[in-house]
């Protein structure tokens, strides 16, 4: 079978925003995600902490799975911890569409990516801020999804850092064409529209979604701020 991967279909959707549920109500997760997705949401971002390689704690493959039981949606997850490869499988098994690793945590992410790939879901590297181009620039064709942090990873509601979009230039060139472009770390009305510039086409987005009253409204909003951006070029 030849079917088209789900993030080469999304990479032509030009724009695309995923709701990060670290700025949800993790006591009602559900009713979160119900209200993503009559949203149009089509992706949610699950950020994975473990207080080693980013200075917080969130949440592991249980929470991954409970989540998996009750929608349908894409799960994008973001694993900001050491030694990935010891718990990749067991994500997957949790439902993870896919999985991206930090390249601060595989200085040589060939094997990890090749492992991910091979349980059935999408590689991804992450460069977190700060962080050199050089050291994720000679595997940029190894993933599907090509994550650049414009915070330092860790906490949502931080402000946005416009010196990674020079990053995101190059990588957009160094990625496979049809690769998603991801940038995360406050991305918002007002920072959107130079992400898009710069060639993202995968935006996460916590509490720029989240301290909406209307998830959806809101969701409209960023998508129309990144395609005026794309169409003022
Ligand atoms: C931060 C996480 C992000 C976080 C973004 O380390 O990787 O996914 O949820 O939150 P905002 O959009 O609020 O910056
Ligand atoms: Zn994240």
């Amino acid at each position: 079978m030849n079917s088209e991967s789900w993030t080469s279909r999304l990479a032509k959707e030009r724009v695309v925003i995923v709701p990060s549920l670290l700025a949800a109500d993790f006591a009602n997760l559900e009713r979160e995600i119900r209200k993503l997705e009559a949203g149009g949401a089509q992706v949610l971002h699950i950020d994975v902490m473990d207080g080693l390689l980013v200075p917080n704690i969130t949440v592991g493959a249980p929470v991954v799975a409970s989540i998996r039981k009750v929608t349908s949606l894409k799960l994008d997850v973001h694993l900001m911890i050491v030694e990935p490869e010891r718990y990749v499988e067991a994500f997957r098994k949790a439902g993870a569409d896919s999985l991206s690793v930090h390249i601060e945590a595989v200085p040589d992410p060939t094997e990890i990516l090749q492992k991910i790939r091979a349980l059935g879901a999408t590689p991804g590297l992450v460069l977190n801020y700060g962080t050199p181009l050089e050291k994720i620039a000679p595997y940029a064709q190894l993933a599907d999804v090509l994550l650049t942090m414009s915070v330092p990873a860790g906490f949502g509601g931080q402000k946005f850092h416009p010196d990674v979009l020079d990053s995101v230039r190059v990588l957009r060139k160094l990625a496979r064409p049809d690769a998603l472009i991801e940038i995360d770390g406050g991305i918002d009305v007002d920072t959107i529209g130079s992400a898009a510039e710069a060639g993202v086409n995968f935006f996460v987005v916590g509490t720029g979604v989240f301290r909406a009253e209307d998830y959806g409204a809101q969701m409209k909003l960023l998508k129309k701020a990144a395609f005026n951006a794309l169409s003022a070029r």
